[in-house]
């Protein structure tokens, strides 16, 4: 499952029409740099350091390298601008790393953690692969139930609040826990239990408010495609490794299998 999920998306969202993203045999770590942005616990005072590598190598392609205009996002994003402002070098790379992180390292896990949600439930497999017209009400549950973003990124508190009987101080660290909100019993039915035909389904799976994931209909749509692809290839396919005996990663934020080991 390693292998379906992570080379894939990597090309899927470094289109090979863009120059600044071209660079594929510089990136540190081959091309896989941006799992280091994601570090273990032990890892976690390395992270630092990998973001200035990153940083310094995604600089270095802007202005040495000026990119050939073509029909892709970065290029978007450098001749983007209002009024004669533009994205400043500082700016671009930032966005281009949050872009390349926040979009391959989330889909990846909604897929092997998919997939092993619906090997688990070998009815709603069979469900699935008889009837794709169901895709988009099993990718929300999906979601909802395997949680590829388990927190939010940090929040502070601008004032003192009270929420749920707790007082919240002014600069307080806020950390909502979107894993959690998905489980709410108040608001899901048998929350602990998958099942793909739920609707409603009102997860916060991509947040709420300002900063809703940008990337949600790409997401889905890769998401769509390789459950598509996967289920048609082989629509018995089965878990060649006890569910209890699968590794997870070991990251914050984040919440995916290091591997899915599957027969077919
Ligand atoms: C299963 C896939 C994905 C999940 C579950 C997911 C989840 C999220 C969540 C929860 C946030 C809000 C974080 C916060 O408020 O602290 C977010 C923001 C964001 N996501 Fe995604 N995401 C996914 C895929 C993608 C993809 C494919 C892209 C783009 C290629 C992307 C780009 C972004 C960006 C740029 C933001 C920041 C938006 C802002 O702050 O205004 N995401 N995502």
């Amino acid at each position: 499952m390693a292998d379906i999920t992570t080379p894939h998306l990597k090309q899927t969202i470094r289109p090979n029409s863009s120059p600044c993203l071209n660079s594929t045999t510089t990136l540190p770590n081959n091309g896989f740099w941006s799992a280091r942005h994601l570090p273990t616990i032990e890892t976690a005072r390395k992270t630092a350091s990998h973001r200035r590598q990153v940083q310094r190598r995604c600089g270095s392609w802007h202005p040495h390298a000026p990119p050939q205009p073509g029909d892709d996002l970065v290029t978007a994003l450098v001749e983007a601008g209002e009024e004669g402002d533009q994205l400043s070098e500082d700016e671009l790379v930032a966005m281009i790393v949050l872009l390349i992180i926040a979009g391959h390292e989330t889909t990846v896990n909604l897929i092997a953690s998919g997939t092993l949600s619906l090997l688990e439930n070998p009815d709603q497999q069979r469900h699935l692969v008889d009837d794709k017209a169901i895709m988009d009400t099993v990718i929300d549950e999906l979601l909802r139930f395997t949680a590829p973003v388990e927190t939010a990124t940090e929040r502070y508190a601008t004032q003192n609040i009270e929420l749920g009987g707790n007082v919240i101080r002014r600069a307080d660290l806020v950390l909502a826990v979107i894993a959690s909100a998905n489980r709410d019993e108040r608001v899901f039915a048998t929350p602990d239990q998958f099942d793909m035909t739920r609707e409603p389904n009102p997860h916060v799976a991509f947040d709420d408010g300002i900063h809703y994931c940008l990337g949600h209909q790409l997401a889905r749509l890769e998401a769509e495609i390789a459950f598509t692809c996967l289920f048609e290839r082989s629509p018995d396919l089965q878990l060649a490794t006890p569910a209890n005996e699968l590794q997870w990663r070991e990251t914050p934020m984040v919440r995916g299998l290091t591997a899915l080991p599957v027969r077919f």
